[in-house]
């Protein structure tokens, strides 16, 4: 089936195979290697993404349904973003960070002065098994006050 959506921005056509997942479409054909993988059955969060602005996890997701759609990945995000992840040191073997980075996107398009109790909220579907979170807390409160100073 041909498919097309927005990708960062850009328009994408696309054929794919309607039992594909969209995790493999886009990690296999489209090469978005940022997306991971952790467990495959939506616990995780490491394959999360932003679908016509709401979070997903592309692993329980058909690609077939992106048909249409607005898609951000990492790749998408705005670079103060991940430097927050950078200057607060809550990058450790990075595999979780992309995840992360898209909650955090969706957390600060939508409540740009978030509280911590709202920060932990709103990384609640994201896990680590390195850092303790304490670091990836401090990295969103890095990104709201940079989105702040941007306003
Ligand atoms: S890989 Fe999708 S939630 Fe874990
Ligand atoms: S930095 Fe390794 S899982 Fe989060």
């Amino acid at each position: 089936m041909r498919i097309k959506f927005k990708l960062n921005g850009k328009e994408v056509t696309k054929e794919v195979e309607v039992h594909k997942r969209a995790i493999d479409f886009l990690r296999d054909d489209l090469k978005i290697t940022s997306i991971k993988e952790g467990c495959g059955e939506g616990e995780c969060g490491a394959c999360t993404i932003i679908v016509n602005g709401k979070t997903v996890h592309s692993c329980l997701m058909l690609a077939v349904e992106l048909d249409g759609k607005e898609i951000i990945t990492l790749e998408g995000v705005e670079d103060s973003i991940k430097m927050a992840f950078v200057k607060a040191g809550a990058i450790q073997c990075g595999f979780c960070t992309p995840g992360f980075i898209i909650s955090t996107k969706y957390l600060l398009d939508n409540n740009p002065t978030p509280s911590e109790e709202e920060i932990r909220d709103a990384l609640e579907g994201n896990l680590c098994r390195c850092t303790g979170y304490i670091k990836i807390i401090e990295a969103v409160k890095i990104a709201a006050k940079g989105c702040e100073n941007n306003d």
